[in-house]
């Protein structure tokens, strides 16, 4: 079910049959106001002015070509050229019958359907450095990335998961040369690497300050690269316990990234000469001081000189760079993605960039295949500064989710003091880690945002909270009416639609599949909580306006009631399970 998509469709047949040339956008949009109907198709102004037309005129003659017969009851013309379409409310109940139903049997989730558009979306997301332990700098890139790969798995697409750990590279001598005199004084691998920061720290001073040491460091990360078993040996028992530390997280983060999911750094390794061999003898590479440069001219500054990219150290040392032209290769050849998207922080805009027009230009990355670098804002302190513990170091990931675990208990245990301790661990794992996701995944991914306890954990407004009580409130409602999944299955009730506030829902409850795509389209999971914060704003409206279990309620309204509730309780849950964030019946 997908309404802009049928009126997309409708209305280009219109503009097609009014003469527009085939493939003018319709721009079919939700109305934000009640008298313009409730969807608005924009798409005349824009046409009427390239055929330099009337666009009154034009769009006159698009509405006299529209039919909408059993969809809507108005078609309106409206200012300049708008078209104000206002939907049957049989149709729409038609359509939420519909939905009910396939919910009721239990056909496969309400998913797109993709169908012959799905595509093969490639998603590079999380990517930890294992050098360190993760901090809170990758939770954007974990959340935000999984919440877009599940809408993506929602409407139908093929999705790979691609975990381009940071595993590779120079820290990594200093880590393996610290790692072998640990072990060679007795300690085990996992006591030595509990605290993967301590020990970067440790490695990091030896390597400052003690005589020797830097050489060392620096000998062996050559002897990795190159295939010593000894060296090779030491850095897999490093990443094989900092991929577990990883693992903790998204396990406790509820994401959903797997171990097969990794592609790090290394993985590229021996592609990387065949990468800058190409690009030498494809003369898009040239030797500039020693080093292999690419110089952009397509990027140049406004003083004509071109954007500089290194793909190999004057040493003959790869970069970071070099691994991503290879990863472009590897993944619109062997993976054969037609999309292919990236999240990381807003600083490394200029780096995909580079990596995309090189890329391109090598040929690593065709021309149909979509390169998207997917940017995000920091996460800040209460004070607009970059978030950071009170001493001023990084804050570890797995520290702030605790934490977050810890604060909900305590809210949940004010809120109902005689719930039993496995409740309480239970669900305060739930609203703590929901309450940090939603708060992150709601706010517009490109801007900086201010990391607030309070607001995060409130049962008020856009929270995970508030939507999590939205939907246990309806599962109190079906068990004090004795509805359970079972007899719902049995027989589906037929939902009527009377009331302004159950028209409201309906029309907000076909729009899940119109939100997603546009979460595809931009990457902006923040599109989602918006609709979901809606749907249950319009939810708790209803239940003040509309008596469900009151005596004397005819029972056919109780019927109808109910199974309108069960709909937004189950897109409730299927909203927010693409968001990663788990309800619960009670709370
Ligand atoms: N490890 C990098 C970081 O922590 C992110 C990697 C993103 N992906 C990529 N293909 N470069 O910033």
């Amino acid at each position: 079910m997908n309404i802009k998509q049928i009126l997309n469709e409708k209305v280009s047949a219109a503009m097609t049959a009014a003469g527009l040339p085939e493939g003018t956008n319709p721009a079919i949009s939700l109305s934000n106001r009640a008298e313009f109907g409730d969807y608005q198709a924009n798409g005349v102004m824009g046409a009427a002015k390239k055929l330099k037309t009337n666009p009154r005129e034009l769009a006159t003659k698009v509405v006299e070509q529209l039919n909408l017969d059993g969809i809507a009851t108005k078609i309106e013309l409206a200012g300049p050229g708008f078209i104000n379409i206002h939907l049957d409310q049989n149709w729409l109940t038609e359509q939420l019958n519909q939905v009910a139903q396939d919910k009721f049997i239990g056909v496969a989730q309400r998913g797109v359907n993709a169908g012959d558009d799905a595509q093969t979306v490639v998603v590079d997301y999380s990517a930890p450095n294992l050098a360190k332990e993760m901090h809170v700098g990758h939770l954007r890139s974990t959340i935000i990335g999984d919440a877009v790969v599940r809408a993506l798995e929602f409407r139908g697409d093929k999705v790979i998961r691609q975990n381009h750990m940071g595993d590779w590279g120079t820290q990594f001598g200093m880590l393996i040369a610290h790692l072998s005199d640990k072990l060679a004084g007795d300690e085990v691998a996992e006591t030595a690497l509990a605290d993967l920061e301590n020990f970067y720290r440790e490695a990091k001073i030896r390597f400052d300050n003690e005589e020797g040491f830097a050489d060392r460091a620096r000998a062996d990360v050559v002897k990795l690269q190159s295939g010593d078993a000894a060296c090779a040996k030491l850095w897999q028992q490093f990443i094989d316990i900092s991929i577990a530390h990883s693992e903790e997280i998204y396990e406790k983060l509820n994401v959903s990234l797997q171990r097969s999911d990794i592609m790090g750094e290394s993985a590229y390794n021996d592609d990387l000469s065949t990468v800058i061999d190409e690009l030498m003898a494809k003369e898009i590479a040239v030797e500039s001081q020693g080093a292999k440069v690419v110089f952009i001219d397509e990027m140049a500054n406004k003083d004509g000189e071109p954007s500089v990219f290194i793909v190999q150290k004057s040493g003959g040392g790869f970069l970071y760079a070099t691994t991503d032209l290879s990863a472009c290769r590897y993944r619109s050849g062997k993976l054969a993605a037609d999309r292919i998207i990236i999240f990381t922080d807003a600083r490394q805009g200029l780096h995909f960039k580079q990596v995309e027009i090189v890329a391109r230009k090598a040929g690593f990355l065709p021309e149909a295949v979509g390169y998207q670098h997917c940017p995000f804002g920091m996460m800040m302190g209460d004070d607009g500064t970059p978030f950071k513990t009170r001493t001023g170091g990084t804050i570890k990931l797995a520290e702030l989710l605790d934490e977050a675990i810890v604060r909900a208990a305590a809210l949940i245990k004010e809120k109902n003091p005689d719930i039993s301790d496995e409740d309480l661990s239970k669900i305060s794992e739930k609203v703590g880690i929901g309450a940090v996701k939603f708060a992150d995944l709601s706010k517009n991914r490109t801007s900086d945002y201010i990391f607030n306890w309070k607001t995060m954990l409130s049962f008020e407004g856009a929270t995970a909270p508030y939507l999590q009580y939205a939907y246990s409130r309806i599962q109190s409602i079906f068990a004090k009416a004795g509805v359970t999944e079972d007899t719902a299955t049995e027989n589906t009730p037929v939902i009527n639609i009377v009331e302004p506030q159950e028209k409201a829902l309906a029309l907000k409850l076909l729009q899940l599949e119109d939100v997603i795509d546009a979460v595809i389209s931009e990457c902006t999971p923040n599109l989602l909580c918006n609709y979901l914060y809606e749907l249950a704003s319009l939810y708790m409206s209803f239940y003040e306006a509309c008596s469900i279990l009151k005596d004397g309620i005819e029972a056919d309204v109780k019927a109808s009631r109910l199974a309108l509730c069960k709909v937004i309780a189950d897109t409730l849950k299927q909203g927010l399970d693409i968001l990663g964030i788990e309800v619960m019946d009670r709370m």
